[in-house]
């Protein structure tokens, strides 16, 4: 078949939903649909249960309903129907009270800048919503902090600088408890109270009932609460109070956000495998990683304001598919490896690999038809070409020289980038993924790989208290590593090594590196400086 027929017969378009797929250049086999097809039946099955309010993460004994986010109607039960009615209500309510500045910042007449603290799901798509729709014309300007970096947070309050005091602070954390989200609370509250202002007076949170972080909130007098249910996880949270709130007092229309996503939802929710394009993207991923990842997803958005989508789907993809058994407890070490920034920027980095390099990975190319706002159209860079022709260039160059190269890719063309279109993306890539979680047996909806980091790190920071102990307790007498994990009372002495290593180069931390010159790194001594 040759590729125009083939593009023809595997093309999916819907214009009233505003998408179209391409899964042509993926190279399966004729009989592939009708092979996969009981498969997917099962999937489209496993989907409608778990829609149905079924438990959906057996490990946790959970609900997954984030598709009730843009239908309370399809809840399982009235009072969780009432509690995403309300909650949709509140942020409305409380956006507008912010935007009206009938809620005033302590000394200032209006809020300007919203800082938002989280991470991982409780950052990345409210980053990725808030770049790809911010404009000048935003309600109040965005600013994100998803680190316990230092540096980084200071960075950030350097750029918001003396806008402090007209900024609103949303710190978001599903379990309440992430260390990264509690120090970048901390440090903000002592960023305001440096200036002599109340953080309680420009915080609001969002997290679990009765969670450690609501608990403070309660404590301190923030000015909302917003609630995270234990039935989303958190990256598919971007349309709960996560993801919402924030857009909302950015000024975006956070009802066409959910509206898109209610309508793709509906797309994909038909059985009729060719017209529903979320099933087609899990069966090219199937067929391209052969149901086991060896290939990675690269993601070329052709459109700036998109470039944050690749890291949004890496964490879906990958905190989702990454999982070291199946759902009957068989090891799989399953997952699809997803990277990519943007179309045609990467054309001038990785792309030479992809083109000639190693066959390991299959490209999704996103289009977006509209080049740039209607009123801002007219310069011709040559005769007849637009910036844009040259952008719709590169995309259909680089998708005709990779298949000439044997190099397989998927195509999306949304309209425009747009709240709807956005909304739309997340809940297409939210179903493919629970779709071919589906195909290849695995539970989406757990992370024990994140728990287990977040635990590993509280055993470091349990064995630092005690490498402070030991060096207190010597009183300014050198010890050596080995010296001090006695004194510490570990035998990981490899951990003590790297603890008083970033220590010692903290002049803050009090803790002084002397090391023989030419000595090797394992004859340093450690001390405290009296
Ligand atoms: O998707 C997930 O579950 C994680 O990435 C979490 O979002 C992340 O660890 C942050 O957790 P929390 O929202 O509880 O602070």
């Amino acid at each position: 078949m040759d590729l125009y027929t083939r593009f023809q017969s595997h093309f999916y378009d819907d214009p009233s939903l505003g998408l179209s797929v391409d899964i042509s250049r993926i190279r399966f086999a004729d009989g592939f649909f009708a092979e996969m097809e009981p498969r997917i039946q099962k999937a489209y099955a496993a989907m409608a249960e778990l829609e149905g309010g079924a438990v959906a993460n057996p490990d946790e004994k959970r609900m997954v309903g984030h598709y009730w986010l843009r239908a309370p109607e399809l809840a399982p039960d009235a009072a969780t129907r009432a509690a995403i009615e309300s909650a949709l209500a509140s942020i409305h309510a409380f956006a507008e009270s912010v935007h009206a500045a009938r809620l005033r910042p302590e000394r200032a007449e209006r809020f300007e800048n919203v800082l938002v603290i989280g991470i991982g799901g409780s950052a990345l798509g409210p980053r990725f919503v808030a770049e790809a729709l911010g404009t000048p014309a935003d309600r109040l300007r965005p600013y994100f902090l998803d680190n316990t970096d230092p540096d980084g947070i200071d960075r950030v309050f350097d750029a918001i600088g003396a806008g402090l005091p007209r900024t609103l602070t949303v710190i978001i954390s599903k379990s309440g408890g992430t260390k990264e989200t509690r120090n970048g609370m901390l440090e903000a509250r002592a960023q305001y109270e440096r200036v002599g202002l109340t953080f309680a007076k420009h915080a609001v949170a969002v997290t679990g009932d009765g969670s450690e972080l609501d608990k403070y909130a309660v404590k301190e007098g923030f000015l909302a609460r917003f609630p995270m249910w234990d039935w989303v996880g958190g990256r598919t949270s971007e349309l709960s109070a996560v993801g919402l709130l924030p857009a909302a007092l950015q000024g975006l229309d956070v009802d066409a956000l959910l509206a898109g996503a209610r309508a793709c939802d509906v797309a994909t929710r038909s059985r009729e495998t060719k017209k529903n394009p979320a099933a087609l993207l899990a069966l090219a991923w199937y067929s391209a990683t052969g149901g086991v990842g060896k290939k990675d997803m690269v993601l070329l958005p052709y459109k700036d304001r998109l470039e944050l989508f690749s890291r949004y789907l890496q964490q879906l993809v990958m905190e989702s598919l990454g999982k070291s058994h199946d759902l009957d407890g068989k090891e799989v070490h399953q997952g699809i490896a997803v990277y990519g920034n943007k179309g045609s920027t990467d054309q001038h980095a990785y792309v030479q690999q992809l083109r000639d390099g190693l066959d390991n990975f299959f490209v999704t190319f996103i289009e977006v038809l509209r080049d740039r706002a209607p009123e801002r159209a007219g310069l011709e860079v040559d005769p007849g070409f637009t910036s844009g022709d040259y952008l719709a260039g590169f995309f259909l160059g680089t998708r005709r020289a990779l298949t000439e190269s044997g190099r397989e890719s998927v195509s999306l063309v949304i309209d425009e980038v747009s709240p709807r279109t956005l909304g739309l993306l997340i809940a297409l890539y939210e179903r493919a993924v629970g779709f071919y979680a589906s195909l290849v047996n695995i539970n989406a909806y757990h992370q024990p790989g994140v728990e287990a980091g977040k635990k590993a790190a509280v055993d470091v920071l349990a064995v630092e208290q005690k490498v402070f102990s030991a060096l207190r307790e010597a009183k300014g007498k050198p010890l050596t590593v080995d010296a001090i994990a006695r004194a510490a009372g570990t035998s990981d002495v490899e951990t003590v090594f790297w603890i008083v290593r970033h220590l010692a180069a903290n002049p803050d931390r009090g803790i002084v590196r002397e090391l023989p010159a030419g000595g090797s790194p394992f004859a340093a001594t450690y001390r405290t400086i009296s």
